[in-house]
């Protein structure tokens, strides 16, 4: 299907779609950017900001985020005083699991690094109305408070962070997302979204709530998650200037692959195929040993003589992805494995202990997230702020 934006593509040789609500197939990164129309992180955009980052380096550094827009005009602001914040955000139709977290993550990091403020939005609006989940209303609200503890566990400072919740929030927006609705035809929001005849009209409305928490402040807005969300920043881009605001820029990632193998997404309505951030040890390590894809060879000899491929070994695809942070020590492994010398069952071993670890540490700063998300919804001081912003004059 050929659209007036390229957000849904089906590639002849290798078949790929990739829109906001479906990634399916093995996805073509280069080819997504050309498409999409937006930029790889150069070399020396990647040096620019691993410099600031810290701990949040490696994700650039191996092309995890690989893909951006404007980044370089944000770094810009930053050094000249003028500042930036940040918006992510999280539909919740069901528990998280580690490629929905990843964002999150990047996003703390580089609040850290740079104190700036956090926007996170809980699209429980969108997931009530994306029609081939068939949540109810109730569903949503049950996810919506158990994604949110999920959140504040990955430890954004709750004075610089808003979680804003749509049904909550847009009524008190309700002015400035008008302005944005206002903005955007029908045949933009088809093309681009592959809206149809039978879509319900408050889905199709729904991308102007995406687009409100990035005109919240006159400061550039840095977005970052996995490339499938750029379709909204592309007509915010569009519309922005023309209500007073700046154009978004994003940062882009990859999609973790499923354990089951590289092609697709993880999803959250086929549990052999993520690890839930509620999965307790015990499932991990079924899930890793039983599901997990290897690049192994079929017996031990076959290894030790060919080697395993860790460009298709999903506990490998993992590590580098996410877990293991250290450079060297992620060389090592893949030369380990590479060579025959380190077994299906060692790198496994390896990403078990990896996984419980983490979730062994997200999991205490859960339990003590129920008592904070007042400050993040309401009491903090983003927070407040936010909820006593006059809409009617922005
Ligand atoms: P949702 O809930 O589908 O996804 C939440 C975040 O996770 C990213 N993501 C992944 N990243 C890496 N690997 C994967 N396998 C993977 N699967 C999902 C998504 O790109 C997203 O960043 N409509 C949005 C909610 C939203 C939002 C935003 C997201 C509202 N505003 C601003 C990002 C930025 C949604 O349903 O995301």
């Amino acid at each position: 299907m050929h659209d007036l934006y390229g957000t849904v593509r089906e590639v002849s040789e290798k078949k790929f779609v990739v829109t906001p609500w479906e990634v399916s197939g093995v996805v073509d990164y280069e080819k997504l950017i050309r498409e999409f129309g937006t930029q790889p992180i150069s070399e020396a955009l990647a040096r620019r900001l691993e410099a600031k980052l810290g701990d949040a380096a490696y994700l650039v550094r191996r092309g995890i985020f690989f893909s951006h827009r404007d980044l370089n005009l944000v770094l810009d602001d930053y050094d000249k005083g003028k500042g930036f914040y940040l918006y992510t955000g999280r539909g919740p139709s069901g528990p998280m699991h580690f490629g929905h977290i990843l964002s999150f993550y990047f996003t703390k990091w580089l609040q850290d690094r740079f104190h700036v403020n956090v926007y996170i939005q809980i699209t429980d609006d969108e997931k009530f109305l994306e029609q081939k989940r068939h949540l109810s209303y109730e569903d949503t609200q049950k996810w919506t408070v158990e994604n949110i503890l999920e959140i504040i566990a990955v430890g954004f400072d709750p004075e610089k962070t808003f979680v804003l919740q749509d049904t909550e929030f847009v009524g008190h927006a309700y002015p400035l997302i008008l302005k944005v609705a206002r903005k955007i035809n029908y045949s933009t929001a088809k093309s681009v979204f592959g809206f149809s005849g039978e879509t319900n009209i408050g889905f199709s409305f729904y991308p102007s709530i995406q687009i409100l928490p990035s005109l919240l402040e006159k400061k550039r807005c840095l977005i970052p998650s996995a490339i499938d969300q750029d379709p909204y920043w592309r007509i915010q881009r569009d519309i922005a200037e023309s209500l007073g605001y700046q154009k978004a820029a994003a940062i882009h990632s990859k999609f973790m692959p499923p354990l089951t193998g590289i092609a697709d997404k993880m999803s959250s309505s086929r549990p052999e195929t993520a690890i839930y951030l509620t999965d307790d040890d015990k499932t991990v390590k079924n899930k890793i040993y039983k599901h997990a894809f290897s690049g192994g060879q079929s017996s031990i000899e076959e290894h030790r003589k060919l080697g395993g491929n860790p460009d298709v070994d999903v506990p490998f695809q993992w590590l580098y992805m996410f877990f293991e942070p250290d450079d060297e020590r992620i060389e090592e492994i893949r030369s380990e494995y590479k060579s025959g010398q380190m077994l299906t069952g060692q790198i496994k071993d390896i990403l078990v202990e990896k996984v419980t670890t983490f979730l062994h540490q997200h999991r205490e700063r859960k339990e003590k997230a129920t008592s904070k998300v007042h400050l993040y919804k309401k009491d903090g001081t983003l927070a407040q702020e936010l909820w006593k912003h006059d809409f009617t004059n922005t």
